[in-house]
């Protein structure tokens, strides 16, 4: 079965064909970093119009990249939300356009099941159930993920998810946008106990985040070292130990879901499970198999879309022409009914 997958939720294009959920046959991907940068963040109106630039003809290179042509396409999967109405709409009115003039099926797919549907395209010995950990420029969440299309969130961050705190802390230090891969760089050069960042949230019970304190402490180290002439030098330190405290808080709370849940597996998702760092330390501290996707299917893409959609697809999850987008959207086992009576 044969899916197309579309994913315009925030600053990345990506349009993807999917065989059987698991298989990539091309997956365009068109990043808007070098558009956003000197802004040092996401602009949603530049965005939209990003991925209205260039949707069409990604659409044309992924069919051309798998030697398929559109009659092929069995369902045409699109991200609903979360994420930025405007970027959403493109996706959406792109993938609705499509299925109508072909009378292809339209499936729904929540971001956040994509980001872990990554790691069912990656690695086919991950089977259900399993704790998934998605750590992403806009979330930081728990999920029990007992089969397919059945969630229950664990936790999620209270204020900044965890991808955000990389990108504030990386502007404030100077190190430019996006700030996740530009901290771990220069935190390669540090020393992860120079400076000790407090852990949020590991005294409290529960499986919640909170990454604000930690950048505010990160602040006030920083503000503290600026009379200091050797500033600069040590902000490869400061980038370290800011890494090791992200990376203690992600490992210590997985490691308490899946002992709580029973589960023997763990899949990390989203865009921060890029960091090496990161990965590794959960990858310690939990104590039972670990998946990850390679870095390039962590961050946003349209592959992850079309194999999210391919599950959603064999339940029957197939919208009409009312479909729209959610800013807000939450992940459910109830989702398919929620967005029935959009
Ligand atoms: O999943 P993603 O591509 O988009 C969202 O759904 O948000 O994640 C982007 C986020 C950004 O905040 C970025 O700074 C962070 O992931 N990120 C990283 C790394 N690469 C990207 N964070 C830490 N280390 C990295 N190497
Ligand atoms: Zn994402």
């Amino acid at each position: 079965m044969l899916i197309l997958g579309i994913e315009t939720s925030c600053d990345e294009t990506g349009i993807a064909l999917v065989s059987n959920g698991n298989e990539i046959l091309a997956n365009e991907v068109a990043s808007q970093i070098p558009l956003h940068a000197r802004f040092g963040g996401v602009v949603p109106e530049i965005a939209s119009r990003a991925h209205l630039r260039v949707i069409t003809s990604m659409f044309r290179s992924a069919l051309s990249k798998a030697a398929c042509s559109l009659g092929d396409v069995d369902a045409i999967a699109v991200t609903v939300g979360p994420g930025l109405v405007g970027s959403l709409l493109v996706g959406i009115s792109f993938a609705k356009s499509l299925a109508y003039v072909r009378h292809k099926p339209l499936v729904p797919v929540h971001h956040l099941e994509g980001h872990i549907c990554a790691n069912i395209l990656t690695n086919s010995r991950l089977a259900f159930p399993f704790v998934a950990l998605v750590a992403s420029g806009g979330h930081t969440d728990l999920i029990e993920c007992r089969g397919p299309l059945e969630y229950r969130i664990l936790g999620r961050t209270r204020d900044d998810a965890a991808g955000e705190a990389f990108d504030k802390v990386a502007k404030m230090l100077g190190l430019g946008y996006p700030g996740g891969p530009a901290i771990e760089r220069v935190a390669a050069e540090g020393d992860p106990k120079a400076f000790d960042f407090p852990r949020p949230m590991l005294a409290a019970p529960g499986f919640d985040f909170s990454f604000s304190g930690l950048k505010t402490a990160v602040l006030y180290g920083f503000n503290e070292l600026k009379q200091d002439p050797t500033v600069r030098e040590k902000v490869p330190d400061i980038a370290a130990s800011f890494q090791a405290a992200v990376a203690d808080v992600l490992a210590e709370k997985s490691r308490r879901a899946v002992l709580e849940t029973g589960l023997s597996r763990l899949a990390l998702a989203g865009g921060v499970m890029a960091n090496a760092f990161i990965k590794e330390t959960i990858r310690e501290r939990v104590g039972c198999e670990t998946f990850v996707p390679p870095a390039e299917l962590c961050l946003d893409n349209g592959a992850m879309i079309a194999s999210a959609g391919y599950y959603r697809y064999l339940a029957g999850h197939v919208a009409d022409m009312t479909l729209n987008g959610d800013p807000n959207l939450t992940l459910s086992t109830e989702l398919w009914k929620e967005l029935k009576h959009q």
